[in-house]
């Protein structure tokens, strides 16, 4: 009988379980055994498993986070803790491993798949920075978040004729910052992809509060910069009084959407058939609707770019 493994790591993502549910069943349903490492690359390095059979994952798909935990682990960063994990899996007799994680984990993937493991990715990230797909499990439901956050804080804000600036996640990559002004209809979006022209804002922002408008939103992209810092810098300056928001992991957690559902439900799917039939070194992705898959090589050696209609969508909406 083969046997696969699936493990969560890096940051969690609403949608992790239902893809744990789906590699789970789909695995079983092709007659093979199935175990879950605990705390990602922890657990490969730790021998620390449990047995997943249909009812292990039952009542898991509308649950946030990872039934699994999640870890970011350093000694998985050295060869010699890589070269553990592998010989525990052969002790293990495990046959393959479905990774499911973000940009970092699907790296550690590559390398495990460099050392002669079966391994299939699975693209799960709330930030949508990982290359190669059009969506990560857990972008959805994150924005859905945000958008719930964000429309309450207008309600307060235009009561109180005031400008709130929101600080969302996204460390390196703005998508979750510029989407989220677009569905909120938000005045600005700071990015780190583009360079803010601040005074110009602060105009902008001053000739609102003088045509007698309720509310100002700025959105910032947590890598761009701090809402403390940019509250600071146009208090004072724009008439509204300003405040700030910091919306943090709450952005992380939750019950997934039905896109989320979904997609890490067709990803888990494809990855456990995938990597039953001896496929290995790929990434389950999302291109244009339909579920592929592409080399781990590819996603490590690219770099998501923001479509490029965001931006201008944000400002031409936002003035
Ligand atoms: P995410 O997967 O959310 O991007 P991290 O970047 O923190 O999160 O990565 C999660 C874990 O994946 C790390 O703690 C480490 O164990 C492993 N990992 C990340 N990058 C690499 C790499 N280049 N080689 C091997 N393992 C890696
Ligand atoms: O990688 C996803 C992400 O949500 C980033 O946007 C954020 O900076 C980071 O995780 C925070 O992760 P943690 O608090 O787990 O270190």
């Amino acid at each position: 009988m083969t046997t696969i493994g699936v493990l969560t790591s890096g940051g969690d993502s609403p949608g992790m379980n239902a893809a744990i549910r789906a590699v789970t069943r789909s695995a079983i349903y092709k007659g093979a055994r199935v175990v879950g490492f605990i705390r990602g690359y922890r657990g490969l390095i730790e021998k620390d498993y449990v047995e997943l059979d249909t009812k292990a994952v039952s009542g898991i798909l509308q649950k946030g986070g990872t039934i699994l935990r999640s870890a970011r682990c350093p000694e998985f960063l050295e060869e010699e803790g890589r070269k553990k994990a592998v010989s525990n899996l052969e002790a293990l007799g495990v046959d393959g491993v479905v990774v499911i994680g973000g940009d970092g984990s699907l790296r550690g993937a590559l390398e495990l798949h460099r050392l002669g493991v079966r391994v299939v990715g699975i693209p799960a990230s709330i930030d949508n920075d990982i290359s190669k797909t059009d969506m990560a499990i857990g972008v959805d439901t994150a924005l859905n978040t945000i958008i719930r956050a964000v429309d309450a804080i207008k309600d307060t804000a235009s009561s109180h004729d005031r400008a709130f600036v929101i600080e969302v996640m996204g460390r390196e990559f703005g998508y979750l910052a510029v989407v989220a002004a677009i569905a909120c209809g938000a005045e600005y979006t700071i990015i780190p992809e583009a360079k803010l022209n601040f005074e110009e804002m602060v105009k902008n922002l001053l000739k609102r509060y003088k045509e007698g408008r309720s509310n100002s939103i700025i959105i910032v992209a947590e890598g761009a910069g701090t809402a403390y810092e940019f509250a600071q810098r146009i208090k004072d300056r724009i008439g509204f009084e300003v405040r700030i928001s910091v919306l943090g992991h709450i952005q992380r957690g939750g019950s997934p959407s039905a896109f989320d559902r979904l997609l890490a439900s067709r990803m888990g799917k494809a990855a456990a058939e995938r990597i039953l039939s001896g496929k290995s070194g790929i990434m389950i992705a999302l291109k244009d609707t339909k579920i592929c898959d592409v080399p781990l090589m590819e996603v490590a050696n690219s770099k998501k770019r923001l479509e490029k209609e965001f931006l201008p969508l944000a400002i031409t909406l936002g003035i």
